[in-house]
């Protein structure tokens, strides 16, 4: 139902339409525009006009009777506009609104793959007012001109504890409403080709890794961004993800024998577990010699291929090797994947002999890494090298374990 166009467009930023002024509505004081205009819940008449007014100027947008069933499932949907010079509290009036679906992890998982239906959206995506949603969906702005400072009010409104770290979504229906999300720094999301949500925008305000987190360190639950993360497998679940991950690439699609795809391997090595959103959708498994680390096993499901999240996983992986202080790094690839290790320097050795397990054909393929300024060497800080695999950059729970009170009688008895 989002159809941003010329009508949400604040005309300071319609005029700037080569260079638009990043922020102009968001950076709008909220004090000053709360001066002027005024924010509220509208019910009953006000809420028809207002639905009866966007009717008049989009098209296949949801009716009342949805509008009205979406805001009495959670009321914080829909913000009303009015100036306050010509409000009346006993006969309100509106000249724009905002709605909004406060989608759960259901209706974030629909619209990151274009499936919601955002015309008459399912109840049972939607989170209720007392519940943290997933995501907030803008669904629809209605608010010309002067009006458009409504934006900034709501903003203020979305930002109580419970909501202010949920990210926001858009689409950009227009060329005018891309401006109009690029100004209020809405970045697009990076979805497979087949989800169709070309035009989906997001502004991030959950807590992301900070720009120097390592590639192998970059997924937090419930980020919500929906673009693809990595983290070290660390738990027994984690490692239940890969096995299911593996299952279904190498063993569904590849016909790979069991016995084959997990050759014993698997608990001696490190595996890199890939989300997109929430969901674990890749892995890449590496085993450390002494003087190589060998990457392999690298698997995207099938429904999250194109997402980047294999080059990532790729990426990652070697980034993994040179912090653990690898210099050599070699893999075997299967021939059609050759180019594809060619990208990240890998080349293939032993003047390209061949040799195959389970139905494929491999050649061996070294990269020269440059060891990682970050390399954990046995000259690092203990505590460094007490932090879990792959979370070397930040603090880990036994430094923390300096400031809690002892636990241990034992220790507490020993003499100094
Ligand atoms: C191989 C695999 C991990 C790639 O995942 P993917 O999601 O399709 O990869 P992406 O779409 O992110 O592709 C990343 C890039 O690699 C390229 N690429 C993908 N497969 C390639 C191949 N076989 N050869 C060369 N380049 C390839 C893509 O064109 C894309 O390039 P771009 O970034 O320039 O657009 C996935 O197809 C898979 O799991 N296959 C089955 C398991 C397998 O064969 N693993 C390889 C073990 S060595």
């Amino acid at each position: 139902m989002t159809a941003h166009d010329q009508r949400v467009v604040d005309p300071g930023l319609e005029s700037a339409k080569s260079a638009p002024a990043r922020r102009q509505v968001i950076d709008l004081d909220a004090t000053q525009l709360a001066r002027r205009l005024i924010l509220f819940m509208p019910t009953g008449e006000t809420l028809a006009a207002l639905v009866a007014q966007a009717h008049e100027h989009a098209a296949g947008i949801a009716t009342l009777d949805t509008v009205a069933r979406v805001v009495s499932h959670n009321p914080d949907a829909l913000w009303a506009i009015a100036r306050r010079h010509r409000f009346c509290a006993t006969r309100p009036t509106a000249e724009g609104f905002i709605a909004l679906l406060m989608l759960n992890d259901g209706g974030l998982r629909q619209l990151l793959a274009g499936t919601l239906d955002a015309v008459d959206p399912d109840m049972s995506l939607l989170a209720a007012q007392n519940e943290k949603p997933a995501a907030i969906y803008i669904w629809f702005v209605h608010a010309r001109g002067p009006i458009a400072g409504g934006i900034a009010l709501m903003l203020q409104k979305i930002s109580t504890p419970l909501l202010r770290d949920v990210d926001m979504y858009a689409r950009a229906m227009t060329a005018d409403g891309r401006r109009f999300l690029q100004a209020l720094t809405f970045s697009p999301v990076r979805q497979p080709p087949a989800a169709n949500t070309p035009d989906l925008y997001i502004f991030r305000r959950s807590p992301t890794p900070a720009p120097d987190t390592p590639l192998y360190d970059t997924y937090r639950k419930k980020a919500g961004t929906g673009a693809p993360a990595i983290t070290v497998a660390r738990t027994l679940e984690d490692l239940m993800r890969v096995v299911a991950i593996r299952g279904a690439v190498y063993m569904s699609e590849q016909r790979c024998p069991y016995e084959e795809e997990f050759d014993g391997n698997d608990q001696c090595a490190v595996h890199l577990l890939g989300y997109v959103g929430d969901e674990p959708a890749g892995c890449v498994r590496i085993r450390c010699f002494a003087s190589f680390a060998k990457i392999e096993r690298l698997a995207v499901r099938k429904e999250h291929r194109g997402t980047g999240l294999a080059v990532l996983l790729a990426r990652a992986s070697m980034d993994f090797c040179r912090a653990k202080g690898y210099g050599l790094l070699y893999g075997h690839a299967a021939k059609h994947m050759i180019d594809f290790w060619k990208r990240f320097g890998f080349e293939v050795v032993d003047e390209g002999r061949e040799f195959s397990f389970s139905d494929f054909v491999y050649v061996a393929m070294t990269l020269d890494a440059a060891p990682a300024p970050q390399t954990v060497t046995h000259a690092s800080d203990p505590h460094v090298i007490l932090r879990p695999e792959g979370c070397w950059h930040r603090p880990g729970i036994l430094e923390r374990s300096a400031t809690r009170l002892t636990s241990s009688p034992s220790i507490a008895e020993t003499p100094a």
